[in-house]
């Protein structure tokens, strides 16, 4: 089989004497879903951002298509083939969905820095990769403050895989949206998936998104894996057993019932 996309190896992650993450070995492959579920405070953050090329890892490696990279600014990591795309999205509601999708990284015709913005182009391509994975915006030149929040997370996803993404890592894309907008990212996501040549880090606390759309689950608690595995080697249950990190119903059922009034 192919090496996988992105593999990592006994990542640690402390920050002074507090330790964040002790130890994790996570793997995607191409055309392939890893959710990455786990509670506040597990640490998924601190994963991405590792990855991302923001923090260092204090112990571990990283290899993308089984050679080991080391990051030292998110720059890199971007150059490796990793596109983060987080919670805040890094986009500017009162600017166009054309000059978001090529922020920083416009086109221009002629010499720069008098040549002009090619305007034209850009809306083109823009136009043309948001429908490749599921939207066809009217017009490009819109401003990104009238789209839906599930469009603009569509928006997010569309230029990091332009700007060459092999891995998609996305920061709980479904949490702050309504439910049909969290379907409609889901779905930019399946399409994504599809095209079969990225590999897709999904980190959720929504353990039904996760099964609608993941091949393979990594649960954290406190900074360490808890389970892992394939969507057909994990039954429901453990899945949500994983989810309330580790514990049982039945004891969380316990804890609430002996909650009283006083
Ligand atoms: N820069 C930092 N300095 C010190 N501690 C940190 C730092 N970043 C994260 N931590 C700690 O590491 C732990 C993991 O945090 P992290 O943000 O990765 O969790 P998370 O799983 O993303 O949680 P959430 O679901 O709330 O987003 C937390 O206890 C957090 O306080
Ligand atoms: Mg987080």
């Amino acid at each position: 089989m192919a090496d996988p996309i992105i593999r990592t190896e006994g990542l640690v992650k402390r920050f002074g004497p507090f330790t964040a993450l002790n130890g994790i070995d996570i793997e995607v492959r191409k055309g392939q879903v890893l959710a990455l579920l786990g509670d506040n405070g597990a640490g998924k953050s601190t994963l991405i951002r590792i990855l991302s090329g923001v923090h260092k890892p204090t112990e571990g490696r990283i290899y993308v298509e089984g050679k080991e990279v080391v990051f030292n600014s998110p720059r890199d990591a971007a150059a490796a083939g990793i596109g983060t795309v987080y919670q805040d999205l890094a986009i500017n509601p009162l600017m166009s969905v054309t000059r978001n999708f090529f922020l920083g990284r416009e086109l221009y015709r002629g010499v720069r820095p008098f040549g002009l913005l090619d305007m034209k182009t850009m809306d083109e391509i823009t136009h043309a990769e948001m429908k490749k994975i599921g939207i066809d915006i009217s017009d490009p030149r819109q401003a990104v403050g009238t789209m839906s929040g599930g469009q603009r997370q569509t928006l997010a996803i569309a230029r990091a895989i332009y700007f060459g993404a092999k891995v998609l890592i996305l920061d709980e894309p479904t949490s702050a949206l309504g439910q049909k907008q969290q379907m409609s990212v889901l779905k930019t996501m399946m399409k994504v998936r599809a095209k079969g040549d990225i590999a897709i880090i999904f980190i959720t606390h929504n353990e039904i998104h996760s099964q609608l759309v993941a091949d393979s689950f990594t649960f954290l608690a406190l900074g360490e894996v808890i389970g892992c595995g394939d969507k057909n080697d994990l039954e429901h249950d453990e899945i949500r057993r994983l989810m309330a990190g580790g514990a049982e119903i039945r004891d969380l059922e316990k804890e609430l019932a002996a909650v009283t009034a006083d």
